[in-house]
């Protein structure tokens, strides 16, 4: 049997390309004693994979190895399995790289149960939703009535946050790309106010929508939408740093924020990264069914088809034509 994989042959030095990136079609060797195969079916694009192609050993996780398969969030089946850890058609998820198979030993990947949707594991159950609900609840513990904002908004953490957000009782206010994204945000999901940041004059729509100020801030993108909240949040308001996607395939930011509001306005800037957090993820993903079952959640998957072309739909993550969680179906379910 065959084995498809992708590995990095060169970093970008903008956006992805398929050619920084070899196709090794490969023989299955016998599988080892103590080692389970897994067959991926779904394989997630995320923003940070940008960041895990650049040359910065200084970032939270070290690059990918040229010549290594590419490293990916995704979850597979698995196929067979020599070792008491992993029996056939368990479910597993975790890092798996953007390939068909990968043989794992013992708790290298996540066994996760078969009673919800396998594409929840994708989304709300994964980490788009653990970085939603830490980000917010744990890193911005806000309370009922006080106003949020969120850039990105329509974005797989980003529609997340804004719900976990009315849920809890706060006034939200999101800012995407598109008006389609906008009234998604109003209608569907239930925020109170949608700005597109191509056409609304932000400073100005925040000021109307928080007269008082923003108390807490979700930054996911950078650039002119950060420094617009920046300039409207409340005294010693909270602003949870989640992302700059902006500036991940090496843009400058389009417009440098107004930092005195920091001092003038006495803020607290948090970032944060999810792969410190691991322990929590049991609670929140408590937390957040809970929030699935009682409909305070709605979410949406965008599948591309083809290992293949994970190289080139990448890229959809930066020019904003994801509509929801994006992820490459790599075989059949
Ligand atoms: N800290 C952590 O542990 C952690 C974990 C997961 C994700 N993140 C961060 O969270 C952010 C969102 O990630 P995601 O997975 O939910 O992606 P996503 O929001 O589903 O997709 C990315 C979206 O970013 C927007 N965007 C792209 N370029 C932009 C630009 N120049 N200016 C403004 N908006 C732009 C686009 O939406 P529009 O159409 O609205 O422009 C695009 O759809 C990223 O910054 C990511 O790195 C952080």
């Amino acid at each position: 049997m065959k084995n498809t994989r992708l590995t990095l042959k060169s970093r970008p030095t903008g956006r992805f390309s398929p050619d920084h990136f070899d196709t090794v079609t490969e023989d299955l060797p016998e599988l080892e004693d103590g080692k389970a195969r897994v067959r991926v079916v779904y394989v997630s694009l995320d923003p940070a994979m940008r960041g895990w192609v650049s040359p910065d050993t200084r970032s939270y996780v070290p690059p990918v190895p040229i010549g290594d398969t590419m490293r990916a969030l995704g979850i597979g089946v698995i196929e067979e399995s020599k070792t008491d850890a992993y029996q056939m058609g368990d479910w597993v998820t975790g890092f798996v790289g953007w390939t068909e198979y990968l043989d794992i030993g013992p708790g290298q990947l996540n066994r996760v149960p078969a009673s919800v949707a396998m594409e929840d594991y994708m989304g709300i159950l994964g980490l788009a939703g653990a970085t939603a609900y830490h980000g917010l609840v744990n890193e911005g513990q806000p309370k009922s009535g006080e106003v949020l904002c969120v850039t990105g908004a329509a974005g797989s953490v980003g529609s997340l946050v804004g719900q976990i957000g009315k849920a809890l009782g706060l006034k939200v206010i999101g800012i995407a790309g598109t008006q389609e994204k906008c009234d998604w945000l109003v209608k569907d999901l239930g925020f109170d106010v949608a700005l597109n940041y191509r056409t609304d004059n932000l400073p100005a729509e925040l000021e109307k929508h928080a007269p008082e100020g923003i108390d807490i801030h979700f930054e996911n993108v950078g650039g002119k939408p950060f420094a617009a909240a920046l300039q409207n949040m409340k005294a010693h308001g909270r602003i949870i740093m989640c992302g700059f996607i902006s500036v991940y395939n090496g843009e400058q930011p389009d417009a440098y924020p107004d930092m005195t509001a920091i001092v003038r306005k006495r803020l607290t800037l948090k970032g944060f990264v999810m792969t410190d957090h691991f322990d929590k993820y049991p609670a929140i993903f408590a937390e957040l069914a809970k929030l699935m079952q009682s409909g305070h959640l709605k979410y949406r998957l965008d599948i591309a088809e083809g290992l293949q072309n994970a190289p080139e739909v990448i890229n959809r993550l930066f020019d904003g034509t994801n509509k929801g969680k994006l992820v490459v179906k790599v075989s059949a379910r």
